[in-house]
């Protein structure tokens, strides 16, 4: 559903990504792997319209939507989970979830029943700021909020980096369950190697804002991917 072919990012004058081409299915998670500065965080961005992509073709079910601004992606079905979460810290987690109200129809505006489901911690807290939640309470609102959106991509930028081993598992659990109701494709961006293997079937992975390794779980032996997302 997703698909896009030999993008490239420039910051100024500095190039960054170099003819990345990828494809993510709905009921997929596809990771994108890598170590610090390689350029995960600008490819998200270019999928989400935060930055302007400088060459190469994007496809969302076919559609060339290269170019378009973030508010347009959004509403075309682009969920993203920026890396460092970017909660509103003076917001309550209610009016953060709200924000994602933005790219939905009047009629929709109501924070569903399974977002706290999924996440019953954010219930309990609903008044809470966003600024007094720990770091895992902060991403699990920031899944929530691209959830909210009800995205047919869901673009997730290192969720584990910096948060507690049990909320971990519970993202974890989260990304499997998203996945096996397969109303959405996942990219996932990780440099936690085990929980990314374990949650990926396609693999990406990164140096130097190129490609290097990619295939599904089948093709791709795990040493080699290991070796090639290592410093
Ligand atoms: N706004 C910017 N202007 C100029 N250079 C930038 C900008 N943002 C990122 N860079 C540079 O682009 C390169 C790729 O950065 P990016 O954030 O995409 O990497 P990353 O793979 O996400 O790294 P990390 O794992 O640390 O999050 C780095 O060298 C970074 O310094
Ligand atoms: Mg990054």
């Amino acid at each position: 559903m997703l698909e896009f072919k030999d993008i490239s990012l420039h910051y100024g004058a500095s190039q960054i990504l170099y003819d990345i081409s990828m494809t993510a299915e709905v009921g997929k998670v596809c990771c994108l792997m890598g170590t610090n500065g390689v350029g995960k965080t600008s490819l998200l961005k270019v999928l989400s319209g935060t930055h302007p992509q400088s060459g190469g073709s994007y496809k969302l079910n076919g559609e060339e939507v290269a170019g378009s601004k973030a508010h347009i992606l959004a509403a075309k079905g682009i969920g993203y989970v920026p890396q460092g979460r970017d909660v509103f810290p003076l917001m309550t987690i209610q009016e953060n979830l709200e924000t994602g109200f933005a790219c939905l129809p009047k009629d929709e505006h109501e924070v569903p029943d399974h977002i706290f489901e999924l996440f019953p911690v954010l219930k309990q807290m609903i008044n809470r700021r966003g600024g007094d939640l720990s770091g895992g309470q902060q991403q699990q609102l920031a899944i929530a909020r691209a959830l909210i959106t009800k995205p047919k991509l869901l673009l997730l930028d290192e969720p584990t980096e910096g948060i507690q081993p049990n909320i971990i598992t519970q993202i974890g659990e989260v990304i499997s369950h998203l996945r096996d109701e397969g109303n959405m494709a996942i990219i996932l961006v990780e440099q936690y190697f085990d929980f990314a293997y374990d949650l990926a079937d396609k693999f990406y992975a990164m140096r130097r804002g190129k490609i290097v390794l990619d295939g599904s779980k089948d093709e791709v032996e795990k040493e080699k991917l290991r070796e090639a997302v290592s410093v």
